[in-house]
């Protein structure tokens, strides 16, 4: 009987000394002193033994248990400390790693543009103010003096919220708003969004951006728009940058015009920027016709004044040579990093 036990110790001893993991010392454990294991197995064999043998066969089965379990422990601690390490080792934090930056978004060019813009107006003594993007039919249409039968409202062009209110087709309403609220002088711009059912293309889209401008006051002329609006276009676009007024109609305004400037690209040459003929067109103006200003509230036997709308996205799009519009809206960051 010693000399099994002698030999179950030095067995699982020996096998301990060379577990090297969690697993293989729990398999040892079930081997030898599990329900089944070996040890187990030489107690339930201590029936045969007799009766006056049995305190010294037990103490040696105690000590062979004991040997074995004390073994188990020591080595269940190198195996964890060595694991221990391991993920030390694995963990280690590199202190002088560059650290991973939050990625932060990029100013649209619209805004850049627009930025730059107001700055240019606000430095004439202009106030930048905003209106309703959801605006009455009679501040978008009727006030500007677009009755109901202009082709202007045709239910194509405009999305109506129901009979009265429509996503505004452009910011000429914010002019009314401002002169019903405001005595002359008036000297505002009124950037915003603006709403069209248009397909989308390279140069449409359903949703763009405008800049109105209104001045009121006394003695206002049309020599004040085109000072005012050439000082604008060399500010934006360069000093030596030229301004031409074409006549056209707006029914808000009489006498109206379109403006072009001379291509900042091909300085008037002819490009494919200015499609060859040296100008581009860049905004609509005109002096505020009388019936809207006395729709609004003043009087055109004392007041005149003059008006002017610049679409944004051409502004953007002229301005960092961009040759489709959708890319302003897709937000692509590798896109908008450019500017
Ligand atoms: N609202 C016009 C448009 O959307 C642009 C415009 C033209 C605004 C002439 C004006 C103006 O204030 O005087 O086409």
């Amino acid at each position: 009987m010693q000399e099994k036990l002698k030999k179950i110790r030095e067995e699982a001893l020996a096998r301990l000394e060379a577990a090297a993991s969690s697993d293989a010392i729990n398999e040892i454990r079930l081997a030898y002193l599990g329900k089944k294991g070996e040890l187990t197995e030489v107690l339930k064999g201590m029936r045969e033994v007799a009766p006056e043998d049995r305190p010294k066969v037990g103490g040696w089965v105690n000590d062979t248990r004991k040997a074995i379990e004390d073994k188990l422990a020591e080595v269940q601690a190198a195996v964890q400390e060595k694991a221990l390490e391991a993920r030390l080792e694995a963990e280690t934090i590199d202190v002088t790693m560059p650290a991973k930056t939050a990625q932060i978004g990029h100013r649209h060019p619209n805004t850049i543009a627009l930025e730059e813009l107001e700055r240019v107006f606000i430095g004439m003594g202009y106030e930048v103010v905003e209106g309703p993007e959801i605006e009455y039919d009679y501040y978008n249409f009727e006030a500007l003096n677009i009755p109901a039968n202009h082709p202007a409202k045709d239910e194509q062009d405009t999305f109506y919220v129901n009979k009265e209110i429509v996503l505004r087709t452009q910011t000429s309403p914010v002019q009314v708003r401002v002169m019903e609220k405001q005595k002359p002088p008036i000297r505002i711009i009124a950037p915003g969004r603006v709403f069209r059912s248009d397909e989308v293309d390279a140069t449409h889209s359903p949703s763009f951006h405008q800049i109105e401008g209104l001045v009121v006051d006394k003695g206002i002329t049309f020599a004040d728009l085109k000072g005012t609006l050439a000082q604008f276009a060399r500010e934006m676009f360069g000093q030596e940058t030229k301004v031409k007024f074409r006549p056209h109609h707006f029914p808000f305004t009489e006498p109206s015009a379109e403006m072009d400037v001379s291509c900042f690209k091909c300085g008037g040459k002819g490009c494919r920027m200015c499609k060859g003929s040296g100008w581009i067109e860049i905004l609509g103006c005109g002096m505020v016709h009388p019936k809207v200003l006395r729709m609004s509230g003043i009087d055109p036997e004392e007041y005149s004044g003059f008006a002017f709308g610049i679409g944004l996205e051409r502004i953007t799009l002229l301005k960092y040579e961009i040759d489709d519009m959708r890319l302003l809206y897709e937000n692509d960051d590798r896109f908008l990093k450019q500017f």
